[in-house]
C-alpha cells in the first residue's frame, strides 16, 4: 500500500513537470495571442497610410497601397526613395514604421527590419523583398 501511495505522488509530480501540460492561464494567453495575430492579418485589407510617395519626409517611412499590395516606403536622408514589400517574410503580417527607432516592426511576432528592409530581429531571417512603386 505504501509503495502505491509513493508512486501515485511521483506520478503527480511527473504531471507537474510535463512539458506538454496546459494550464488555464496558458490556454488564455495562447487564445489572446492568436486573436491578436488574426487581427493583424486584417491589416492587409486596409488602405495605406499615404496616397503618394511625395508625402514621405526624409528619414521617414510609411505604408503605401498599390493595388492589392502594401509597400513599405522609406525616403533616406539624401531624398532617395526605397520601396519594399510591407509583408513580413515570417508569416505575412504587415510591418509598421517605427519613427523613433527608424525600423520596420512586425506586430505579429516581433520581427524588426532596418529602414532598408534588412532583418535585425527574428524570427524573420530574410530581407523584405524590393517592390517597385511605379505603375
Ligand atoms: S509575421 Fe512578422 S514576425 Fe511573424
Amino acid at each position: 500500500m505504501m509503495a502505491f501511495k509513493k508512486s501515485s505522488k511521483l506520478l503527480r509530480r511527473a504531471d507537474l513537470y510535463d512539458p506538454s501540460r496546459k494550464t488555464l492561464a496558458a490556454i488564455k494567453d495562447f487564445a489572446q495571442e492568436n486573436i491578436n495575430v488574426a487581427a493583424q492579418y486584417t491589416e492587409a485589407l486596409t488602405p495605406g497610410e499615404i496616397e503618394s510617395v511625395d508625402e514621405v519626409k526624409e528619414d521617414e517611412g510609411a505604408i503605401l497601397r498599390k493595388g492589392l499590395s502594401k509597400i513599405a516606403v522609406y525616403r533616406d536622408e539624401d531624398g532617395v526613395v526605397h520601396s519594399m514589400s510591407a509583408v513580413c517574410v515570417h508569416l505575412g503580417c504587415i510591418v509598421t514604421w517605427n519613427g523613433s527607432e527608424k525600423t520596420w516592426d512586425c506586430p505579429c511576432h516581433g520581427s524588426r527590419f532596418d529602414a532598408l528592409g534588412t532583418p535585425i530581429n527574428g524570427p524573420a531571417n530574410k530581407d523584405l523583398p524590393p517592390e517597385s512603386i511605379l505603375e
